[in-house]
């Protein structure tokens, strides 16, 4: 009978251990490999602030920041402070390219302000920027991942990648997938008729990376712009109390006006947020694998994404193209995660 139960008790032990082995390794397979390319800019910095707060799901290994909403030194100095407010400063920034790869420079001050951040008072972060250039940091970081590891969330015009896939396209090796917040299809753009802002301040950048044959995923206004905020919605973050949730407060009650003017909307997008939403929880979302074009002609069309949504044309799909989200379970998954912040 005593050798029964130590048998019995052994058992249980190793079972016991190898059900810890498989969540631990279900758990560890699930993380993400991430770096967040991004022109902080309002959204960007709620998005960094989620992507932050959620360590067990997305080890940000480093955030590059481009010029976009506002010029290189403001978007590197928002990104350290974002990583700052997320008590984050273990996540190292790299500051990346000044100016698009052909076109004129275009920013986004009269949405963002001339500091690229409006409703928070703004300081200049304890901790610095990373020595090398964002693009020489990508090149070497994908060269040395494994085949497929490394997802880059792609917040602002994509410059940095594509210069890096320019200068070495052996590193599409290394990437598993592009999340893109950026482009229109259905309701037009919101920098001209058919535009989107990332896409249209370097369509020449978008064009290099989906030629480069990466695995692409857009979020793009046909999505954002279904997840409004809302009084409730903000209430909801204002009732988290702690810091964070007062600072996307204030950055989200001043970025949504411009939007909410332009479009007559009751509420505004948190376009940016809507990727690391989709890292968190895909399921959140739908959306099909279509071919997409970007228009890099000079011209009224200049930056649109021609999505062919009926696959009218029967070319190669190359892009997973997201038009559907659940805009309660973006805000609450998006408050839960602050809410883990200070
Ligand atoms: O069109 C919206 C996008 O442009 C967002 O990424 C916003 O931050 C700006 O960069
Ligand atoms: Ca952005």
């Amino acid at each position: 009978m005593f050798r029964f139960a130590q048998v019995f008790r052994q058992l249980i032990r190793s079972v016991s251990l190898l059900s810890v082995i498989t969540i631990s390794s279900v758990q560890a397979a699930d993380k993400i490999d991430l770096i967040i390319d991004t022109d902080p800019g309002a959204d960007d910095v709620v998005a960094l602030l989620m992507a932050l707060a959620s360590p067990e799901q997305l080890n940000v290994r480093a955030i590059t920041t481009v010029a976009g909403n506002v010029r290189l030194d403001k978007t590197s100095r928002n990104a350290r402070l974002a990583r700052e407010w997320a008590g984050r400063e273990d996540v190292p920034v790299y500051a990346g390219a000044p100016k698009p790869l052909v076109r004129s420079p275009i920013y986004a001050e009269n949405i963002h302000g001339k500091e690229g951040l409006t409703g928070v008072p703004i300081h200049e972060p304890a901790k610095g920027l990373e020595s090398i250039n964002a693009v020489n940091y990508l090149i070497d970081t994908l060269r040395a991942a494994k085949p497929g590891s490394v997802t880059i969330a792609m917040l602002g015009p994509q410059t940095n990648l594509a210069l890096a896939l320019t200068q070495a396209p052996d590193i599409t090796r290394g990437i598993k997938e592009v999340v893109v917040m950026g482009g229109a299809h259905f309701n037009g753009g919101n920098i001209t008729p058919v535009a989107e802002f990332n896409i249209y301040a370097d369509p020449h950048a978008a064009d290099v990376v989906l030629k480069s044959g990466v695995k692409l995923t857009y979020v793009p206004l046909d999505v954002t712009h279904k997840i409004l905020t809302s009084e409730a919605r903000m209430k909801q973050i204002a009732a988290l109390g702690n810091t964070a949730g007062k600072l996307v407060g204030g950055i989200l009650n001043e970025y949504v006006k411009g939007d909410m003017e332009h479009y007559g909307l009751p509420g505004g997008p948190v376009h940016d947020a809507s990727v690391i939403a989709y890292l968190l929880n895909p399921e959140l979302f739908t959306g099909r694998d279509v071919n997409m074009v970007v228009d890099t002609r000079e011209g009224p069309t200049f930056g649109q994404t021609i999505v062919d949504w009926y696959n009218t044309l029967n070319q190669p799909k190359n892009v997973f193209w997201i038009e559907g989200g659940d805009a309660q379970g973006f805000f609450d998954l998006l408050t839960s995660r602050l809410g883990r912040l200070k």
